[in-house]
């Protein structure tokens, strides 16, 4: 095989204006990235480094760079994307995690600020696990089991628990918040032992407003992840009711909600048992994130 040797950026340039042209922000972190994953190298590369490729390689890149024209995000195309500390694997049926989604660490850890103690953790509708397993991250003495309709992605949670060292504090439960009666199943599941935190970061788009999102989202991240029912708030719907039943007196409920959401979401809630503790904004200043405990 022979290799040559180049300077990063003489390679890049011309995907980097083709990827501009189409409007792609980020061209030229997207290029490295996929050359990156080109060269099956972990690390990022920089812009002015010199490396050996091979034209097969040269060949791969250009094809990645094809996908990302036609519209697939980087993370679907390299499986993965970095969320609050870490690196998460991702395959076809987990959303691909976003930083809007960094608020319910951040709230959590602002209201558990002894990192050593030991929480029982819920996470509802876990994806790729980037919540659940970002928590057990910082909380060494927690354990975390994981709820998700989806088997894929149940399984690419615990991919992500291993690569993180997490396993041993992490369970994978396949449920479905629709079906009547899944709380207690979870409770025979759990041999009766309650959760101290649930962080849930259900599906909560309108179906009709899916069709109206960026070609990212709507061609790319799984249905079932988006899909929140004719007006976002099925999930909610489904899982509010049920809290009550498997959280301990003194746990917290943190929910992620989309823009416009928390008057009905906290009415739900309220009707079940709950009440408001504190709120959350996003970066963006969008209330993201409410906090629920029995009332
Ligand atoms: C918005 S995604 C959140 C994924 C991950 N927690 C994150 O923040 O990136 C919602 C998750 O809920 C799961 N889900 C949707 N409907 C469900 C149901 N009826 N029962 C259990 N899980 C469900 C989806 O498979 C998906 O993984």
């Amino acid at each position: 095989m022979t290799y040559k040797n180049i300077d990063v950026y003489s390679l890049i340039k011309p995907e980097v204006l083709k990827l501009r042209n189409i409007g792609v922000e980020t061209a030229n972190l997207d290029c490295r990235l996929l050359l990156s994953k080109s060269l099956r190298r972990r690390e990022s590369l920089y812009n002015h480094q010199n490396i050996s490729i091979s034209e097969s390689e040269i060949a791969k890149f250009h094809s990645l760079i094809q996908e990302r024209l036609n519209g697939k995000p980087v993370s679907r195309i390299i499986n993965r994307r970095n969320f609050w500390k870490k690196e998460f694997a991702l395959n076809d049926e987990t959303l691909d995690p976003r930083c809007d989604s960094e608020t319910l660490i951040e709230t959590i850890i602002e209201q558990y600020k002894d990192k050593l103690q030991s929480l029982k953790i819920l996470d509802l509708g876990s994806g790729s696990g980037c919540l659940g397993l970002s928590l057990l991250d910082e909380y060494p003495q927690s354990e975390a089991s994981f709820i998700d309709i989806s088997l894929k992605s149940l399984e690419m949670v615990k991919k992500n628990a291993l690569n993180l060292g997490l396993s041993e504090r992490s369970k994978y439960i396949n449920l479905n918040w629709k079906v009547d009666g899944w709380d207690e199943k979870l409770i025979t599941i759990e041999k009766n032992i309650k959760y101290d935190v649930i962080i849930s970061n259900p599906p909560y788009i309108p179906t009709d407003e899916i069709k109206t999102l960026k070609k990212e989202v709507k061609n790319f991240d799984p249905f079932v992840a988006l899909n929140g029912g004719k007006d976002g708030l099925d999930a909610y719907n489904s899982i509010l009711p049920k809290l009550i039943n498997i959280i301990k007196s003194s746990g917290k409920i943190f929910l992620e909600i989309g823009k416009g959401q928390e008057n009905c979401v906290i009415k739900i809630a309220t009707e079940y048992g709950l009440s408001l503790k504190e709120y959350k904004k996003d970066l963006s200043g969008v209330t993201r994130v409410l906090i629920f405990m029995i009332k």
